[in-house]
């Protein structure tokens, strides 16, 4: 390996890597893709994706394994996703070939940068497509770019299986009720930047955000979704429109029953009856899955096992969904795609 980094502390930060891939939609069509070092964007002032925010993004990565190989974990979903935000938007789609293939470019010209089995780190790879042209009126763009740029990255919430502390945001929603919550849209995430400002001034890793028609239900943090585990060995997570269908959560819910033992139940999740939860963990895939040690409430404060030690229950989902990832444990059919 050319490249040395200190792979244990890397964080979750931007890092300009020698390749990214992009594409053209123009006069109905995508342009072939190709790999570029130039990491600037050249678009219309006008782009609707500046001004209306008509884009979407993704998030997936790169594995090293331990005979040195690198592997992609569920892909097709992630094509899928963006599939669904681009008709949500009214954009162009991505076929699903051409965005695994995007992908697999992108860790091939920058393999260095995988970072080392046992590390813990991964390489993050961000697509992203965006509305563009001189378009002034709110319409959807007649022309798009897709891009994947990518970049080694560790922890996003505190380093590794330590338990963050996280507060529900009771004075700011992420999303409305026939919104665009369940799309990957940056409108969600600008949506939520005052409450998780406010959350991290005031010594938390993240806001939790309640359905914005009750605001009764637990929906999801700003950068993952939530999952409980009760005394009954249940493994709940929020069912709900405005939350992203995120990949992670669907292969938890899958592991949790089919090896674990647990019953998974996707469903409406009670911020007053959070008491229930025996641990609690965010799940995604910059999240990997980091245990949620307390929430706080107003004037109630929820502790789930340890605000020091992850549980039993989520330690043993964190081994097996992270064992898949990295080729120690094997994958259910169709999870796991060679670079
Ligand atoms: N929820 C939000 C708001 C997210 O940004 C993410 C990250 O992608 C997730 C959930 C988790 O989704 P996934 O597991 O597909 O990464
Ligand atoms: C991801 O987990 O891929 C995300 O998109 C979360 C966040 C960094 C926006």
């Amino acid at each position: 390996m050319a490249i040395n980094l200190d792979w244990e502390n890397l964080g979750f930060s931007y890092r300009n890597l020698p390749f990214r891939y992009i594409a053209r939609f123009k006069d109905g069509k995508w342009s072939a893709g190709e790999l570029t070092g130039d990491n600037q964007l050249h678009i219309s002032e006008s782009s609707p994706a500046l001004h209306y925010g008509q884009q979407g993004f993704e998030g997936l990565k790169a594995y090293r394994t331990k005979d040195g190989s690198i592997q992609l974990f569920r892909p097709d979903q992630n094509a899928a996703r963006l599939q669904n935000t681009a008709r949500r938007l009214c954009m162009a789609e991505v076929p699903t070939e051409m965005f695994i293939d995007a992908v697999k470019q992108v860790v091939k010209a920058n393999e260095d940068f995988v970072p080392p089995y046992g590390t813990g780190a991964t390489l993050y790879l961000r697509p992203l497509l965006i509305g563009v042209g001189d378009v002034i009126g709110v319409k959807p763009a007649d022309e798009y770019i897709f891009t994947v740029f990518a970049m080694p990255v560790g922890s996003y919430f505190k380093g590794g299986l330590a338990p963050s502390k996280f507060v529900i945001s009771r004075d700011y929603d992420r999303a409305a009720p026939l919104g665009t919550g369940g799309a990957k849209v940056g409108g969600n995430y600008a949506a939520s930047l005052q409450a998780e400002v406010g959350a991290k001034a005031s010594g938390y890793a993240d806001a939790i955000y309640l359905d914005p028609s009750t605001h009764t239900k637990i929906e999801e943090v700003g950068a993952a979704n939530f999952f409980g585990i009760t005394a009954d060995n249940e493994f709940i997570t929020p069912l709900s429109p405005s939350i992203l269908p995120s990949i992670t959560k669907y292969s938890l819910l899958y592991l949790a029953e089919h090896r674990l033992g647990l019953k998974a139940i996707e469903g409406e999740v009670y911020a007053k009856d959070l008491g229930k939860f025996v641990e609690a963990g965010a799940c995604g895939t910059a999240a990997i899955i980091s245990p949620i040690g307390r929430i706080d409430d107003g004037e109630d404060s929820y502790i789930f096992h340890s605000e020091t030690e992850v549980g039993p229950t989520v330690k043993r989902l964190y081994d097996e969904l992270v064992g898949i990832q990295f080729g120690d444990v094997e994958a259910p059919e169709g999870w796991i795609v060679k670079v």
